[in-house]
C-alpha cells in the first residue's frame, strides 16, 4: 500500500439498498437522474421566497461582524471587510455550521421530504456541514487563487452506494455563476477506477473518506468518455449527488453570488451509538462536521480555522452570531434523541 495514513480514519458504514444502481427500476423522479447520472436538481424544495429570505439572512450575518460589508456597497466585497472566506467559498469556521439561518435551511420541510423519499425512513440524521459564501465582484482577486480540485468524498477502499450528499441552492444558478461541477455517470465506474489506480501514491487528504484525482486519473475518466458538467440550478433547489461521483466547485465568473447550504442526511440507522454521542457532543459545542451525516468526521480546526494577516482571526468565536431555535423535528435531525435507542 503506497499511501500514507490520513489524519482521520473513520469507521465504515454499510452500503445502502434504497436505491438500485442495476437499472432495471424507474422511480420516476429524480431517484432516476442519481442513479443514471450521479446527481439530480430536485425542484423548489423551498420557496423562491424562503429562498431570498435566508439571502437575506446571510447578508446581514456578513454585515454584522462589523467589518465594513454593505450589501449595497460593491466596494466591501474584499477580506478587510469580511469574514475571511477561502476561494472554494466554504465558510466551516465562524459557527456557520449552526448559524439560525443554516438549521433554518436544513429543517425546510422539502429538504427532509426528499431525504425520506431517498432513503425510505423518517428516522434521518443531518450533517452540521458548512455553507458556501461565494460572493461575485470581489475586489481582493480571491479567484485568482482557484484551481479545480476534482475529488470524490467516499474511501475508495470502500465501493458501493454509502453516501449521499447534497445542498441547498439559494440564488439564481447558470453557466457563469459558479458552482458545482460533476463527472456525469463518474458514480458507475468508480470501483474500476479505484482497482485501476490502487497502487498509485495518493495526495494528502484529511480523512480516508475522500480521494483527490490526479492529471492521470482525469485523463483516464476522459478515456472513458464521461463529461464535466456545471450543475445549474435556480433558488430554492436542492442539488444531490452520489459521494462517489468526482466533482468540484468552482467560483462565480458573473456577476451573481453564489450562496448554498449544504445539506447531507443518512438514516439513523447507519450511525453507532459512538456517532450519536459525538453528534451531541458536537451539537452542543457548535461545532461542525463533514457531509457524513453520522458525525464521525468532525472539522480540524487546525485546518479550517481562518487567519487574518497571519494569524487567527479573533473575528471567529467558532459560535453562531444567532443561534439557531430547532423545531421538535429538527432537533431529531441532531441524533441525540436516539442515543439511547442504539
Ligand atoms: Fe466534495
Amino acid at each position: 500500500m503506497p499511501h500514507a495514513i490520513p489524519p482521520n480514519v473513520s469507521h465504515d458504514t454499510p452500503e445502502l439498498d434504497c436505491l438500485d444502481f442495476s437499472g432495471e427500476t424507474t422511480y420516476g423522479d429524480f431517484r432516476d437522474d442519481i442513479v443514471r447520472d450521479g446527481y439530480a436538481v430536485v425542484k423548489n424544495v423551498i420557496s423562491p421566497e424562503r429562498a431570498a429570505h435566508y439571502v437575506d439572512d446571510i447578508h446581514t450575518w456578513l454585515e454584522s461582524f462589523g467589518l465594513g460589508y454593505d450589501r449595497n456597497d460593491p466596494s466591501t466585497i474584499r477580506d478587510e471587510c469580511l469574514p475571511i472566506i477561502i476561494a472554494k467559498g466554504l465558510v466551516q469556521a465562524y459557527g456557520a455550521p449552526h448559524e439560525s439561518f443554516t438549521w433554518g435551511v436544513r429543517s425546510e420541510p422539502g429538504v427532509i421530504g426528499a431525504f425520506e423519499k431517498i432513503f425510505n425512513t423518517d428516522d434521518l440524521l443531518v450533517s452540521f456541514d458548512a455553507v458556501n459564501v461565494s460572493l461575485a465582484g470581489r475586489l481582493d482577486k480571491k479567484y485568482e487563487e482557484f484551481k479545480p480540485w476534482a475529488h470524490q468524498d467516499q474511501d475508495p477502499e470502500r465501493p458501493g452506494f454509502r453516501c449521499i450528499q447534497g445542498f441547498v441552492n439559494l440564488l439564481p444558478n447558470g453557466d457563469n455563476d459558479g458552482g458545482l461541477m460533476v463527472l456525469k455517470g463518474g458514480h458507475l465506474v468508480s470501483e474500476e477506477y479505484h482497482k485501476a489506480f490502487s497502487e498509485e501514491e495518493r495526495e494528502f487528504r484529511w480523512t480516508n473518506e475522500m480521494y483527490l484525482f490526479k492529471d492521470t486519473g482525469m485523463k483516464w475518466l476522459a478515456d472513458k468518455g464521461l463529461e464535466w458538467v456545471k450543475v445549474n440550478a435556480g433558488p430554492g433547489d436542492l442539488v444531490l449527488w452520489d459521494s462517489r461521483a468526482p466533482h468540484y466547485n468552482v467560483p462565480p465568473a458573473g456577476n451573481t453570488n453564489r450562496f448554498v447550504v449544504y445539506t447531507s442526511f443518512a438514516p439513523v440507522s447507519t450511525a453507532t451509538k459512538e456517532d450519536l454521542q459525538q453528534k451531541k457532543w458536537l451539537f452542543e459545542k457548535s461545532k461542525g462536521h463533514s457531509h457524513w451525516a453520522q458525525g464521525f468526521q468532525p472539522f480540524v480546526e487546525a485546518f479550517v480555522g481562518p487567519k487574518r494577516n497571519g494569524v487567527p482571526d479573533p473575528h471567529n468565536t467558532w459560535k453562531p452570531r444567532k443561534p439557531p431555535v430547532l423545531s421538535e423535528r429538527a432537533y431529531r435531525l441532531t441524533g441525540i434523541p436516539y442515543i439511547d435507542s442504539l
